[in-house]
């Protein structure tokens, strides 16, 4: 009996899991995704725990609360701007408890023929993309050096150590290897994992984190060929398949390619000072110019970007955009994929302020629209609108596609300074006769609009 409810429990949480991720790609049904994934976490936790291999609840319970007095105040107490830097960590866990379980596995039951292949590569992945994870938190955290950190020969000193690990792992898997094969392989995929991140910029770190998302999955999914386990290999897959799926569309969005991202130094820390800027005029407006101007519109289009993260600003822009609308303006959102810092960092936010999804549009979808838009009021958004990607081919974000807010009647432009974005470049939109720029804290200028508001003409 007890047999049949735990398969029932595994193919509830496998169905959820599945279901989970369907419903986490639109904003629409996220929350459902985000519901669904818990309750698929749950049912396999009990699934497991009805499992006969339990030897001890005892240590089980131990763990239980260590990992819940670490998760849950650090869920609480990180910002949402530090939110990749949450999600490394996890993986960091995850790979971790990944690699263990493998070395234990190894010197309890020291399995041969394939399920030792899965064990060995469970282990170097569940190592590296641990020790990658923490390298990938210290850089965002910037507790360790964010610049991305190159010596002659690297690429052939992480190659090798590879290669060696690699080495070891096929003497594992053959049998006769050494009492010190299995250490010494396990160390040489902790120590690629450090040297995997050293040289890579912090900017390109949430890329790198979808990536190690996918090994976290791939370590998972061995661990279940490991262990006989079903669910773990569909759960270890999806993560595999979805993370690397996440990083091609960052990729993409970027116009970068993943060996750009792993080799190259884009998102470098600025180390001369700030990025030079053209000393070209520029106009700049107050916000009761800004709430005339919006008020005379008849389409509105907001651009969020980074800034409105930083500035907290989405409740005061959701004030803004119900006084527009009331007064008959009709207000739409643009959304850049890589606008922010992750992955849906724009559409969590919003949504936060509840401003209805079916304002929120797509670059594809809102580009054609601009030539017809009165005003584009770019919001603490700079790369994303910067037209240099479309024609500068000298500029490191050529190719990049970016939000045509140029093409709209008149262009808004929050922020606090004339200074670059993450890319380090000028942006020659806010030198164009129809920009006018609008310095101040994201939070506080919308909130200036929206006081003017009910007395502007
Ligand atoms: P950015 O180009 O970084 O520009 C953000 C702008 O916000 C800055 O120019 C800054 O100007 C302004 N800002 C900062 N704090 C502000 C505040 N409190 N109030 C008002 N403005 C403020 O941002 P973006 O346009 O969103 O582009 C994202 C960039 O990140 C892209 O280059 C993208 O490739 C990169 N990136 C994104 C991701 C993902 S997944 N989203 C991952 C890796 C890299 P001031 O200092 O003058 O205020």
């Amino acid at each position: 009996m007890i047999n049949e409810i735990w398969q029932v429990a595994y193919l509830v949480a496998a169905v959820t899991i599945v279901l989970s991720i369907k419903w986490l790609s639109s904003p629409a049904s996220a929350r459902n995704g985000v519901r669904a994934g818990q309750i698929g976490m749950l049912f396999a936790i009990i699934g497991t725990l009805l499992r006969h291999e339990v030897v001890s609840f005892e240590w089980i319970a131990a763990g239980l609360v260590i990992g819940s007095g670490i998760g849950v105040p650090l869920a609480y107490l990180m910002p949402m701007t530090s939110v990749p830097q949450l999600t490394a960590l996890s993986h960091a866990f995850g790979a971790f408890a990944a690699a263990l379980v493998g070395t234990a596995e190894y010197y309890h039951r020291a399995p041969t023929g394939f399920p030792m292949v899965a064990l060995v590569v469970e282990t170097l992945l569940g190592y590296l993309t641990a020790t990658a994870s923490v390298m990938a938190f210290g850089k965002l955290q910037e507790i360790i050096p964010t610049r991305p950190l190159t010596y002659k020969g690297q690429n052939f000193v992480n190659v090798s150590l590879l290669a060696a690990a690699i080495g070891l792992a096929v003497w594992e898997v053959q049998g006769g290897a050494p009492w010190w094969a299995f250490p010494a392989f396990s160390g040489l995929s902790l120590l690629f994992g450090v040297l995997l991140i050293l040289p890579i910029g912090g900017g390109d770190m949430p890329t790198v984190i979808a990536l190690l998302n996918s090994y976290a999955g791939m370590a998972a999914a061995a661990m279940g060929f490991a262990l006989n386990n079903r669910l773990l290999i569909i759960a270890g897959a999806l993560n595999a398949s979805s993370g690397f799926i996440l990083s091609v569309i960052m990729c993409k969005a970027m116009n970068r390619s993943f060996t750009n991202v792993l080799f190259g130094a884009f998102g470098q820390v600025q180390e001369s000072g700030p990025a030079k800027t053209s000393d070209k005029p520029f106009r700049s407006a107050s916000p009761e110019d800004a709430a005339s101007i919006l008020l005379n519109a008849r389409k509105v289009v907001i651009v969020p970007g980074y800034g409105m993260a930083v500035a907290q600003a989405q409740h005061k822009i959701r004030e803004l955009t119900d006084m527009l609308t009331k007064r008959g303006v009709d207000v739409q959102f643009a959304i850049h994929p890589v606008a922010g810092r992750m992955p849906g960092h724009m559409n969590v936010l919003l949504a936060e302020a509840d401003i209805p999804y079916d304002r929120l549009h797509e670059m594809e979808d809102i580009n054609p629209e601009f030539i017809e838009t009165d005003v584009a009021l770019v919001i603490g958004a700079n790369d994303v609108v910067n037209p240099a990607a479309r024609h500068d081919t000298a500029s490191p974000i050529y190719g990049m596609p970016i939000l045509d807010v140029d093409k709209a009647q008149t262009v808004m432009v929050i922020k606090r300074s004339m200074n670059p974005g993450f890319a380090g470049i000028d942006n020659e939109l806010y030198y164009d006769d129809r920009t006018l720029m609008l310095f101040g804290d994201a939070k506080q200028f919308v909130a200036d609009i929206v006081k003017e508001l009910p007395t502007a003409a």
